[in-house]
């Protein structure tokens, strides 16, 4: 089991100060359980690992199937909930040079994730003659990013094998009834799945948003739920001292956040840590900043702010027990770069020394550390981490006092863009934007 560590905290809160938020963040559980808070219509997540079927898994796995036989490519369209968390599990379970290895299976691709023109650019020549598929996700089905990246590539896949092939390779992700995906999916007779209304979409990794991408990448997604009801049905302690502990750092000035990890794997995992975390409690002039940092990569960058700057900030270390693969330093007669004194040991040993030290050195310049420790960077381990951090921060969003499952910030730039663009039903905006520019 996935495990945490507040010890190193306690130089900034005392235990007193934790264990005072303890029975606040056990009734923001109690609130999550009962269903009686502000945006309960959206808890869906909270039950969602235990309540999969096999017969739900067994479909996504044979669609998965289909596609990494009949592609060598599936591109996976969306943005924010609707890609954050198969990109996080899939990089953190992939070999790092997956992209240039060759007859390992379907390469999921992503994109609709940015409005870059070379990107789609790049995409669509690295498509042009092969054999590809798209699974296309969007929850309201409106989403500019992915329709227009979907657009592309819907008519480039038509022009390549015909309409009617093409509508075998094209899996849907959306609303049930609503949204003009939907009517398309219908009108073209796609492969669909539904995103439950009550499932927002940065709580969605572990419906088929996240779950079939996962799967087409060739990883365990039975598995990844199965380590997800194992967090899910133990007790929430691990969740309340985070919850706690994070919301005590808070109070006390610290309101930045950062999520460290020492594997390149993770480097997703938190970015979709950060969306969770910064959608669901940066409302009404509150919450805290999430950021992360890759480390050791970033000691030589962000390293010096971290150790002197500004004392506003704590930490959260993600770190994992086991390695994957062993790799051991040699030992070189001649010694000119003088690394002698470490060969022989593993590289994952100087890691780990590296972070032990980093931890050390932060706490005494002023940075209080929570460390989270995954035994391994498994399916099973990730469905914990993923749950774990879900219901945490519900938990922390209501002990913050804001409604964690809304978004209502996200449509101010989009507005904005809209008028811009000239949309129809946008004509006032477009003309008060006119005059200010
Ligand atoms: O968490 C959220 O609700 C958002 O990040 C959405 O996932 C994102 O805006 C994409 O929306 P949609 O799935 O409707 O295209």
């Amino acid at each position: 089991m996935i495990s945490i560590c507040n010890k190193s905290v306690l130089e900034t809160v005392s235990e007193k100060d934790i264990e005072a938020l303890k029975p606040q963040a056990q009734a923001a559980a109690q609130t999550l359980e009962k269903g009686d808070g502000a945006g309960n219509d959206f808890l869906g997540w909270l039950h969602l690992p235990s309540e999969i079927t096999a017969a739900e898994l067994n479909d996504i796995n044979a669609t998965a199937k289909h596609l990494r036989e009949q592609c060598d490519y599936v591109v996976v369209i969306g943005i924010g909930g609707s890609y954050l968390g198969a990109k996080a599990v899939i990089e953190a379970l992939s070999d790092n040079f997956a992209a240039y290895k060759h007859n390992e299976g379907a390469k999921v691709v992503f994109a609709g994730n940015n409005i870059g023109e070379d990107y789609l650019s790049d995409l669509m020549r690295l498509l042009d003659g092969k054999r590809f598929g798209i699974v296309v996700i969007s929850k309201s089905g409106t989403t500019t990013e992915p329709a227009i990246a979907f657009r592309l590539l819907k008519n480039m896949l038509e022009k390549q094998v015909g309409k009617a092939e093409a509508s075998k390779l094209i899996v849907a992700i959306t609303d049930a009834k609503r949204g003009a995906l939907r009517s398309l999916a219908t009108q073209e007779g796609y492969k669909t799945y539904v995103i439950a209304d009550n499932v927002g979409g940065r709580f969605s990794v572990l419906t088929p948003v996240g779950l079939l991408p996962v799967a087409i990448a060739g990883f365990d997604i039975n598995a990844l739920v199965a380590g997800a009801v194992e967090m899910e049905k133990a007790p929430a302690d691990m969740m309340t001292t985070y919850a706690a502990t994070r919301n005590a750092l808070y109070q006390a000035g610290k309101k930045i956040e950062i999520l460290v990890n020492y594997n390149p794997n993770l480097h997703f995992l938190a970015e979709w840590w950060k969306q969770l975390y910064g959608e669901s409690e940066g409302k009404d002039g509150k919450g805290i900043f999430p950021a992360s940092v890759d480390f050791t990569t970033d000691l030589h960058s962000m390293g010096q702010w971290i150790q002197d700057g500004e004392r506003t900030i704590f930490e959260t270390v993600i770190t994992v027990e086991k390695q994957r693969h062993e790799v051991v330093i040699p030992t070189d007669d001649a010694d000119l770069d003088g690394l002698n004194y470490i060969a022989g040991k593993r590289v994952d040993e100087v890691n780990k020394m590296a972070e032990l030290g980093t931890r050390l050195a932060h706490v005494d310049g002023g940075v209080p550390c929570m460390l989270i420790t995954l035994p391994a960077l498994t399916e099973k381990y990730l469905g914990q981490l993923i749950y774990f951090f879900e219901k945490a921060c519900g938990m922390s969003g209501y002990m913050l006092g804001v409604n964690p499952f809304n978004q209502p910030g996200v449509e101010a730039y989009k507005r904005n863009m809209f008028a811009l663009l000239n949309k129809p039903g946008y004509e006032a905006q477009s003309a008060e934007l006119a005059k200010r520019l």
